[in-house]
């Protein structure tokens, strides 16, 4: 755990003067030396490092955290200008010497931490910063809650197995708005710690204070990876899946939390299922290679394009198309791999190798596969699904289909066999490789696709 390197690193004390640098201040510019009085300033080191300057009768007069994302910068030899928010202040050491220790220990501290995490580990430092803005925002948690199927599902799963919640202790894994929280105590849970890594976590603290129920959820922001809880829970609730059940890679998270889990402890989610089939879409096959067409033109603006061309085909074939479909373009029984959120750990999710023989219920062309999966609630009342097959109701995951670059022809009765493999990556998603062929005949085809960068066709 991260916090181990953290207590190795001792905090940092020294003296400093500082200067608060107000717009009004700054508009007039009379730059005057800092303050004379000498301050004691406090560097407890890590990813948020804790700065506290305090005077001589000990009464703060700075306390903030400074990260990589803070806004600073040296001026001149022994200080550093720190922005946060509208508001600058200037730290003046009291020579270069301690100037220099002062910033080694913040960037060995931000460097410390970064090694420990399991998160930081696995996951491109940009991704993370891009994942997290985007879950930041009110519009894009009101689409997930408003998804209905999804909202009710869970609703559901936790109400209707209120005796696996009544009293108990309950993590919400990447909570949100703390949505499955609120659910969690109406089920009549005694004590909810709802995580989540991003800043929507001020707007879950403004609902949990004004639905009462400050003593109830508590909401710590942090990567679960690297929080920590002053006890364990009985039931961990998440939503994780991502398209294709495993983009994001939030389903390692949910397993990772499972630190924090009793033996006996549930998880809401137990299990899930993938399901996938060959299928047959001979207008969707044209049209993904008609994208690439642009790229055929030999006179754009007196520029020849032609070589481009393949090139185009290649990237627009690497996406994996979120979509629906009629059950009926699929040409053979599916084919189901489970995991058990009980029983698996973070590293089986690194690479996940799926077989399949497919017996051809059909004649025709084979264009992809065809994706969906399932989760399961296993409660002590009842057992929960929520569905993202083709005949269920629509969901925001949809289907996905991921084509080959080359169809195969085969007949009905005929086996197309194979294995799709993921390979987890560092943009918090996974590359999909595809081989399959055609028993019988011998005829290959596959596909390597990008699951991070989907191709949205639905309206
Ligand atoms: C799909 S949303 C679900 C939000 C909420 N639970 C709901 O059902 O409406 C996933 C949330 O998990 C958060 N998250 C993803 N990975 C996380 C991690 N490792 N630690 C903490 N939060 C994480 C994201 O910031 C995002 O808000």
């Amino acid at each position: 755990m991260a916090a181990s390197s953290l207590q190795a690193q001792q905090p940092l004390r020294c003296g400093v003067r500082l200067l608060f640098l107000s717009e009004e201040l700054l508009a007039g510019l009379r730059l005057a030396s800092p303050s004379q009085k000498a301050l004691q300033l406090e560097l407890q080191p890590g990813e948020d490092a804790k700065l506290i300057v305090t005077d001589d009768d000990g009464i703060c007069v700075l306390k903030c955290l400074v990260n990589r994302n803070t806004e600073y910068c040296r001026v001149g030899k022994e200080s550093l200008l720190i922005t946060l928010g509208f508001k600058s202040v200037l730290l003046r050491f009291r020579s270069q010497v301690e100037y220099n220790v002062f910033s080694n220990v913040l960037k060995i501290g931000w460097k410390q931490k970064k090694a420990t995490s399991v998160f930081s580990q696995r996951t491109d430092e940009a991704s993370a910063t891009q994942y997290f803005q985007f879950y930041g925002g009110l519009s894009q948690q009101q689409i997930m809650m408003q998804d209905f199927v999804r909202t009710t599902t869970y609703h559901r799963a936790i109400v209707q197995n209120h005796i696996d919640f009544k009293d108990k202790v309950v993590l919400d894994v990447g909570s949100g708005l703390g949505i499955l929280s609120f659910f969690a105590v109406q089920a009549g849970a005694r004590k909810v710690y709802a995580v989540d890594a991003n800043s929507v976590t001020k707007y879950s603290e403004l609902l949990v204070r004004s639905n009462n129920l400050s003593d109830k959820i508590t909401i710590l922001t942090g990567k679960i990876e690297e929080i920590s809880l002053p006890e364990s829970v009985d039931v961990v609730i998440s939503e994780p899946m991502g398209y294709l059940l495993f983009n994001e890679r939030m389903l390692e998270s949910y397993l990772h939390s499972k630190k924090w889990l009793k033996s006996n402890g549930m998880m809401f989610p137990t299990f899930s299922e993938i399901h996938l089939a060959p299928f047959s879409d001979e207008q969707l096959y044209t049209e993904h290679y008609s994208r690439a067409n642009f790229w055929y033109q030999e006179c754009f603006y007196g520029i020849n394009l032609s070589s481009l061309r393949s090139a185009a085909v290649e990237e627009y074939f690497r996406q994996p198309i979120v979509d629906t479909f009629d059950m009926r373009i699929l040409m053979a029984q599916t084919v189901k791999y489970t995991i058990n959120f009980k029983e698996a750990v973070e590293e089986d999710l690194r690479r996940v190798e799926i077989p399949f023989v497919f017996q051809m219920m059909q004649s025709g062309l084979i264009h992809g596969l065809a994706f969906w999966f399932d989760v399961a609630f296993v409660g002590s009342l009842v057992t929960v699904w929520l569905s993202t097959a083709p005949t269920e109701p629509l969901t925001h995951w949809y289907q996905v289909r991921c084509l080959l670059q080359t169809p195969l022809f085969a007949k009905e009765g005929e086996t197309l066999s194979g294995t799709i493999l993921f390979v987890a990556n560092k943009q918090q998603s996974y590359d999909i490789h595809i081989v399959a062929m055609v028993d019988q005949t011998g005829f290959k085809s596959g596909n390597t696709l990008d699951l991070k960068n989907p191709f949205f066709r639905y309206d």
